[in-house]
C-alpha cells in the first residue's frame, strides 16, 4: 500500500519523506489555509520535495471553471494531480480532463455508488473520505470493501485513496483491505510509528548493554 501523506504543510512533509514514508501527497482547500501561504507557492514547494502525485484541488463549482483551474495547476509541474469534487460538474471535468491526459483524483466520495461513477468518468484516484462517514455513524472502512469489490469485478484502473483517515486502525484496515493508497495526517503517521513495547525493549537493552564488561 502506498501512503500519502495528507497535509500542506512543507515541514511535515519533508520530516515523513526523510522517514521514506511518502509516496504521494494530498491537499485541500481547508490544509492549504492552515498553512497560511499562497496556493501555488505551497504547492510548488511540495513539488520540489516529494517525486510522486500531488494533489492540488480546484474550487470552481461547474465544470468549464474546474477545467480552467485544471490546465493552470498542471502546469505546475508533471507530478501535479487534479482535485475534483465528486459532482455532476465535477464528473464533466473528468472525463475531459482524463481525456487530455490530465491525472485527476475525485474527491469527497460517500459511497460506492459515487466511486463507481468517478472511476466510469475515467478518475485515476477516487477518494473515499472513511473519518468524515464514521463521524456521523457509518461504517467508512465498510465502504472501502464495496468499492474495492466493485473496481475489481470490471477491471477499472483507478486507485483508492482511503482519505479523512483518523487513526492507526483506519491505516491497518485499508491494508488489510488491499486499498491502492491510504493518506495519511502527519500526526496519524507520527502515531503508526509508536508501540510501547519498543520503548521498553530498548529500555531493556540497553540497560543490559551496562552489564556487558568493557
Ligand atoms: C483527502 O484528500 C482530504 O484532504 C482529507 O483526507 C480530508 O480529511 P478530513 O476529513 O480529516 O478533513
Amino acid at each position: 500500500m502506498k501512503f500519502f501523506i495528507d497535509t500542506a504543510d512543507v515541514d511535515e512533509i519533508r520530516t515523513a519523506h526523510e522517514m521514506g514514508l511518502v509516496d504521494g501527497v494530498t491537499t485541500n482547500p481547508s490544509l492549504v489555509a492552515k498553512s497560511g501561504r499562497d496556493f501555488k507557492e505551497v504547492i510548488t514547494e511540495i513539488t520540489t520535495i516529494v517525486d510522486g502525485p500531488i494533489s492540488a484541488e480546484v474550487v470552481a463549482l461547474d465544470a468549464p471553471g474546474m477545467i480552467d483551474e485544471a490546465r493552470e495547476l498542471v502546469k505546475i509541474h508533471p507530478n501535479i494531480v487534479v482535485k475534483v469534487p465528486m459532482t455532476a460538474e465535477g464528473l464533466k471535468a473528468t472525463r475531459t480532463l482524463a481525456d487530455e491526459g490530465v491525472n485527476i483524483n475525485v474527491t469527497l466520495v460517500f459511497s460506492p455508488i459515487q466511486a463507481l461513477l468517478a472511476a466510469k468518468a475515467g478518475a485515476a484516484y477516487i477518494s473515499p473520505f472513511v473519518g468524515r462517514l464514521d463521524d456521523v455513524g457509518h461504517d467508512g472502512m465498510e465502504g472501502i470493501e464495496q468499492i474495492r469489490t466493485i473496481l475489481d469485478n470490471y477491471g477499472f484502473a483507478s486507485e483508492i485513496i482511503v482519505a479523512s483517515v483518523r487513526s492507526p486502525l483506519h491505516v491497518l484496515n485499508a491494508g488489510l483491505i488491499g486499498a491502492d493508497i491510504c493518506t495519511i495526517p502527519f500526526g496519524v503517521l507520527q502515531q503508526l510509528v509508536k508501540h510501547p513495547l519498543t520503548d521498553v525493549g530498548i529500555e531493556r537493552f540497553l540497560a543490559d548493554w551496562e552489564k556487558v564488561p568493557k
